[in-house]
């Protein structure tokens, strides 16, 4: 790489920032925070490697990282989830290093980590905690220059909060994912929405009148199964937390095993941050046809490995569908190659969640800098009072007015004496 970008191609730059703007249309509140960026300047002189899903959304959120003063490099946090004008738009109208291929194998996924770490950061920004290992792993002459960074996503904050445990983490990181307005809108509303958008570009099946597995009760699992409910499938949850599960029973789902759901489901999607959910033994009593997605973080999710060690065949029969022929002549089809789906054979979550998320990733980061001081080298969760800042934003920006505590009112939810 003897410039400071790696993308696909320079000339999809004008469609990319169509897009950008479209997005923007629904990230009223990020817009605002871009505002007060460009006059007060928060991050002015910090350079910061950002490792995100290059979207338009993200593209937004590094505008506004850019209004507020800072340089910042991009690589994606994902090999397949970068849609290449967004990318080149940043290198063209923003002068950003990007450094993201969608389809990049692994060696160049690491190597353009690499590359923006090559800028010698003060901050991180990282989705899955990718950025911060290699950090911590290869880059290590780096940490003593770093304030302090922000994660994304749930599977980055676990690995975070390990790293923490065994004080192996050098400088400390918010996690953006454990604010409300975060995992709320953009795990639920948002990775249920673009999930089933994911499933229907990369198959166009109908989902009414299917059996639609979903694995997982968390944030972004019942965001799945409440969606592939409102689109008529027949959705059966599976779960390891008793809790959780319950919770799916009274939502109305049937839960069961997986070793039981396999026998029955058509689609399968997991979203559960955890490893091998659909594995050898639910290959092996799946019924021909069956459909198999990821929504997690990582490709681990589908035991890929073993359902090719069962397949003579596989050929690709859509862009993001991959045909498995099973040696008993069954045939397993799996949807952008185990990787996140929504991101893989979709657009990722619509902007209006994004607004909130990336408002989160904006706000955390001007708060690193401005608590430099006070902050160990642990994980944070993101005050509470910006979390209800960005949501009252929120709700302005849609037009919605709520009612505030009366005097009276306030007086009684502060007292104790006044009972029966
Ligand atoms: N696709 C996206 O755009 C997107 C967006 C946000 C988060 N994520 C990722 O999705 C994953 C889930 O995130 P979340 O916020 O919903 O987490 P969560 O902790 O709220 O939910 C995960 C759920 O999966 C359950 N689970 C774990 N192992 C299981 C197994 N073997 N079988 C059945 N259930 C199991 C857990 O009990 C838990 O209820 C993470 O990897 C996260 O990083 C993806």
């Amino acid at each position: 790489m003897t410039q400071n970008y790696d993308i696909k191609d320079l000339e999809l730059a004008e469609k990319g920032r169509y897009r950008m703007q479209w997005a923007a249309k629904e990230m009223p509140v990020l817009d605002l925070i871009e505002e007060r960026f460009r006059q007060e300047q928060p991050l002015r002189g910090l350079r910061m490697a950002a490792c995100l899903h290059v979207t338009a959304e993200t593209a937004n959120l590094m505008r506004v990282l850019q209004a507020g003063g800072a340089e910042v490099a991009l690589s994606a946090s994902n090999p397949l989830s970068t849609q290449d004008d967004v990318a080149a738009a940043l290198v063209a109208y923003y002068e950003m290093p990007v450094y993201a291929i969608k389809g990049e194998n692994n060696e160049t996924y690491y190597k353009h980590l690499n590359a923006v770490l090559d800028i010698k950061p003060h901050m991180t920004m990282d989705d899955g905690c990718d950025l911060v290992s290699t950090l911590h792993k290869t880059r290590t002459e780096l940490l003593p220059g770093i304030l302090g960074g922000t994660e994304e996503t749930t599977t980055g904050v676990i690995r975070l909060r390990a790293m923490a445990a065994e004080g192996a983490l050098k400088f400390p990181v918010m996690a953006v994912n454990d604010a409300m307005t975060k995992h709320l809108f953009d795990n639920r509303y948002g990775t249920g929405q673009s999930t089933i958008d994911g499933i229907i570009r990369a198959t166009n099946v109908l989902l009414a009148g299917k059996n639609f597995v979903v694995a997982g009760y968390g944030w972004c699992s019942r965001g799945i199964a409440s969606r592939a409910r409102g689109m008529g499938a027949n959705v059966i949850v599976t779960e390891i937390q008793p809790l959780s599960a319950l919770e799916a029973v009274m939502d109305g789902f049937r839960v069961m095993p997986m070793r039981e759901a396999a026998v029955v489901g058509d689609i399968f999607c997991s979203a559960t941050g955890d490893i091998h959910v659909f594995d050898k033994s639910h290959f092996e009593v799946m019924k021909d046809g069956a459909i198999l997605a990821n929504s997690g973080h990582f490709n681990v999710e589908v035991n890929i490995p073993a359902l090719e060690g069962m397949s003579s065949e596989v050929r690709r029969v859509r862009e993001f569908l991959d045909e498995y022929h099973l040696e008993d002549g069954r045939k397993l089809y799996l949807i952008g190659e185990g990787r996140l789906v929504n991101l893989a054979a979709a657009e990722g979550h619509p902007s209006a969640v994004m607004d909130m998320s990336f408002a989160n990733q904006a706000l955390a980061a001007e708060f690193i800098v401005s608590h430099r001081e006070q902050l160990q080298n642990k994980v944070y969760t993101v005050p509470v009072e910006i979390d209800q800042e960005i949501a009252r934003l929120k709700l302005n920006a849609m037009g919605i007015r709520i009612d505030t505590l009366t005097v009276e009112q306030q007086e009684y939810l502060n007292s104790w004496q006044e009972g029966t």
